[in-house]
């Protein structure tokens, strides 16, 4: 089965975006080292195109958290699926997100996190989509606010596939 795929953001429009998320993370994190937590697999393609645009120290590491199966409904149910690596214990950490729907991902795992004793724990999604919103969470850098429409691309899946699109697109179903 193949679906209709059309540009919500250009490429060139998401680059652009990046670098200037990448500008700020620099200047707020200035004289420090960022630890980017990536969460796998959707925040791959964002985490490491924000990752070269950062100019203060960076470490990186992978954690695998799913509220999803190859459906466009949340389950409501998130587990982890492979944990950390390495301890966060005061480090300045950074959680990068493809997308903020409902929010349960992340409250959940911000949670997890925070009692781990970071130095401190921001959030950046490269999506959001503030309408959907059932838990509150506090978003620290958003890429864009979009409309409530299930996207695809720059690391995003329909049925695991389309992340490796270099742009984001609207399934039409
Ligand atoms: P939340 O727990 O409802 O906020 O869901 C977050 C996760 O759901 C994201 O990390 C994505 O993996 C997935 N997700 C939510 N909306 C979309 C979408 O429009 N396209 C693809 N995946 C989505
Ligand atoms: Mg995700």
């Amino acid at each position: 089965m193949s679906e209709k795929i059309s540009v919500l953001i250009s490429e060139e429009d998401v680059d652009k975006r990046i670098e200037e998320l990448g500008k700020k993370i620099s200047e707020d994190y200035a004289g420090k080292t960022v630890h980017l937590v990536c969460v796998l697999k959707g925040s791959i393609f964002f985490t490491c195109e924000l990752a070269k645009r950062i100019t203060v120290p960076v470490t990186m590491d992978f954690i695998s958290c799913s509220s999803y199966g190859n459906d466009t409904k949340s389950s409501g149910v998130v587990k982890i699926a492979k944990d950390l690596d390495e301890s966060i214990e005061g480090k300045d950490v950074i959680v990068i997100e493809d997308i903020i729907d409902s929010g349960r991902t992340l409250s959940y795992l911000l949670e997890i996190l925070k009692a781990r004793k970071p130095a401190s724990l921001a959030l950046c999604t490269l999506l959001d989509k503030p309408e959907r919103r059932v838990k509150n969470v506090t978003v620290d850098y958003v890429g864009f606010d979009i409309p409530d429409e299930f996207v695809v691309g720059y690391g995003l899946d329909y049925a695991q596939k389309y992340r490796n699109l270099p742009y984001v697109g609207v399934v039409e179903l």
